[in-house]
């Protein structure tokens, strides 16, 4: 259906356009800019979204000319935009006058004094107004430093404008970093202008989370102890590590994927309602759900986190095998842990999560598993293979929820059978939704940090995870790899489910 003619889409309402700035993004040559940061920057500018007066300057260390770096975006937008520039010739055209390229070294003081004057003419040039959106996407190590130069070269405080910095994850590397990290750059930034990213917050399903617990008043009574069994969360990826093999070395999976996306998952699926959608309010809610996670320590570690490696399967090299990572490494590229939040609303209601890479299938879910009936109604043959009912919300891809129940089938037996009621985002809305960097890069410059980690959040968050890379530091890992790719992980994530009589479920 086409999104025009979709009901569902009418009086959806445009926001308002952010004021003119200019957006520098340090580590312009990187990954991120090329795969995301650029295509999700030409798509708003095709949607109309971006102010009119805007420009990007990519910083970044090796040589090139504005022309050669244009030329680059162009290839790149071409590749993962929706907006394809060899359809959109002339639009590409005046998108790209506002792209410039700033050579320096990050440690380099007089590049920040020269970037410093080009922002001047620009703002002149182009009517940018002194405002100014810093993205640091370059290796963690130089975040703290070049938060430093911009100060030093008075591009923190010009009068009457705004300047904020967009800092990509990982954000630190445990909670001493994350905290050391914090401090350096609070020496600088207000935290009102300091914009954590993670953009799983960034994606409408993981928003969707928030509508669809506090926007119904149907699930509400339901979602507690009193009848949820456990709940499943699993971010699975086909892809392994690609061309990251030096940055994933330093991280592993527990790092990558568990203390950033996972951990705030968890967060939004139980968090209490907060009393609005203001950011201070939804951060004090999610900060307070992520304090009553009980931290995994100690040997405790060793019987509630799996740990896994991929070995060589189906036609592709084991993790040992990839470019920039060690024949000997023990860097885990699966993690499956049992949470248990010590509240009132989930006391005894395990929260298993799962990620890994070089799993079967590309997929995203969380499944709320609810108790069985309390009294069995009907024959056991009757209900024999009916579960009990299941609530899926699944993040990606086929965007949407679905709802597992028991009806009964047609005949004049009584027999039952699990049915399903599905919503699909694509169905009902007419278009898959946006990417995520489109949502965050708008909100920053709109100035409004409620899909972004607030300091104290990102804190808590590794004060889960770094317990567990102790331990690990002290245990050897299993013998890896212990998962062959194209699997679902290492037998012992089964076991760690097993023993409470559970059993993962491969997301449908
Ligand atoms: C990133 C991780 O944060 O998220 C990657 O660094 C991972 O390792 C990616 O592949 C997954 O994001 P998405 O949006 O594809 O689920």
């Amino acid at each position: 259906m086409e999104n025009s003619t979709t009901p569902l889409r009418v009086g959806l309402t445009a926001q308002r356009a952010p004021a003119a700035n200019t957006l520098v993004i340090f580590g312009a040559t990187g990954d991120l800019t090329q795969r995301k940061l650029l295509p999700a920057l030409f798509d708003l500018f095709c949607d109309h979204k971006l102010p009119a007066q805007f420009s990007v300057v990519g910083f970044a260390r090796r040589e090139k000319a504005d022309a050669g770096f244009r030329g680059e975006m162009r290839a790149s937008v071409q590749q993962f935009a929706r907006h394809k520039p060899d359809a959109a010739a002339e639009l590409w055209e005046k998108f790209a006058q506002g792209l410039f390229y700033h050579q320096a070294e990050f440690g380099d003081a007089d590049g920040y004094a020269r970037l410093a004057q080009r922002l001047a003419q620009l703002d002149g040039a182009r009517g940018t107004q002194g405002n100014r959106l810093f993205y640091l996407s370059t290796a963690p190590e130089y975040y703290a430093q070049i938060v430093a130069q911009l100060q030093a070269a008075n591009l923190v405080q010009p009068e009457g404008a705004w300047e904020r910095v967009i800092i990509e994850k990982p954000f630190g590397a445990d909670l001493a970093t994350a905290r050391e990290l914090n401090r350096r750059v609070l020496a600088v930034f207000d935290e009102a202008q300091m914009y954590r990213i993670d953009h799983y917050l960034g994606k409408e399903t993981v928003q969707n989370i928030l509508a669809f617990r506090f926007a119904n008043t149907i699930l509400e009574p339901l979602w507690n102890r009193n009848y949820v069994d456990h709940v499943q969360i699993t971010a699975a990826e086909t892809v392994g590590v690609e061309d990251r093999g030096g940055y994933y070395e330093t991280a592993g999976a527990l790092r990558d994927m568990v203390q950033s996306h996972l951990v705030q998952l968890v967060a939004l699926t139980a968090m209490e309602p907060p009393v609005s959608f203001d950011a201070t309010a939804v951060h004090d809610e999610k900060v307070k759900l992520m304090r009553a996670i009980c931290p995994l320590e100690g040997r405790e570690v060793d019987t509630r986190v799996v740990r896994g490696q991929y070995g060589a399967g189906q036609g592709v090299v084991g993790y040992r095998d990839e470019a920039r990572v060690a024949k000997d490494s023990r860097t885990e590229t699966y993690v499956a842990l049992k949470l248990e939040i010590a509240n009132w609303r989930w006391a005894g209601v395990p929260f298993y999560v799962r990620t890994g890479k070089r799993l079967p299938k590309r997929v995203t879910e969380i499944r709320i598993e609810f108790k069985p009936v309390p009294h069995p109604l009907f024959s056991d043959e009757a209900v024999s293979g009916v579960e009990p009912n299941v609530i899926s919300i699944r993040i990606q891809p086929d965007e949407g929820i679905h709802w597992k129940f028991a009806a009964k089938q047609p005949g004049q037996a009584i027999r039952l059978s699990n049915v399903k009621m599905d919503f699909y985002y694509q169905e009902s809305f007419g278009g898959a939704p946006g990417e995520a960097y489109e949502t965050l890069l708008l909100d920053a410059m709109r100035g409004d940090s409620t899909l972004f980690n607030r300091k104290d959040e990102v804190e808590v968050a590794w004060s889960l995870i770094t317990p567990v890379l102790e331990r690990w530091e002290q245990v050897a890992p299993p013998a890896f790899p212990n998962y062959a790719a194209g699997t679902w992980g290492p037998e012992s994530a089964d076991l760690l489910l097993a023993r409470d009589e559970h059993t993962w479920r491969a997301p449908g």
